[in-house]
């Protein structure tokens, strides 16, 4: 069983990209188990908080994407590119430097994303690359997952109900599921 660990870069109740990754969840092929992380609790990065211990929830967060046999960052675009809190929270990830390599070092990712305008968070895909050369991971570029018109497409319960994007997302978690696998 490949276990991946889905990480939403939104804290709001209604965010699309957590519901991207709910459905995520139920059409993920039958080898592959996701798990949402959740970010909420992760503090602003701050060096003196680094230094006085690193907090429980970036631990937690550490230690599941450790765990995970892969990460599927679902992001919003904000401004051309990647959002605060997400960056953010991977910053934490990467802290301390020492620990990179258990966490980190050559993970497979894949990048998804949802918004509302008409490109889809490609953007914000693009503008991550740098970020995970940086973090040492293992980018999967065989598919794309951009989601535009969110509002559209998923019903007032967040759930996805567009077929054309399900089918979509299917396609995307099986092939990243073979790129893990490989
Ligand atoms: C946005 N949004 C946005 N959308 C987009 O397609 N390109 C962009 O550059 C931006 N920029 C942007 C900046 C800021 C500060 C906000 C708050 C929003 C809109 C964005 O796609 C929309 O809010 C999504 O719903 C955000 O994702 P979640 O929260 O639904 O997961």
């Amino acid at each position: 069983m490949l276990t991946v660990i889905g990480i939403p870069g939104s804290l709001r109740a209604g965010s699309y990209n957590r519901a991207l990754l709910r459905a995520a969840v139920e059409v993920a092929p039958d080898d592959m188990q996701l798990q949402i992380a959740d970010i909420r609790d992760i503090p602003l990065y701050d060096g003196d908080v680094e230094a006085a211990g690193i907090p429980s929830a970036v631990n937690v967060l550490k230690d599941a994407i450790a765990a995970a046999d892969g990460i599927l960052l679902a992001t919003p675009e904000y401004n051309n590119s990647v959002p605060g809190v997400l960056k953010n929270a991977l910053d934490w990830v990467s802290r301390p430097p020492a620990d990179q390599a258990r966490v980190l070092r050559d993970k497979p990712i894949a990048l998804a994303g949802a918004s509302m305008g008409g490109f889809g968070t490609v953007l914000a895909q693009h503008a991550w690359l740098p970020i995970i050369r940086a973090l040492g991971l293992r980018p999967w570029t065989g598919g794309r997952l951009l989601v535009s018109r969110a509002q559209n497409l998923f019903d007032e319960d967040g759930r996805l109900r567009d077929a054309k994007t399900r089918e979509g997302l299917e396609r995307f978690l099986a092939g990243f599921g073979q790129f893990i696998a490989k």
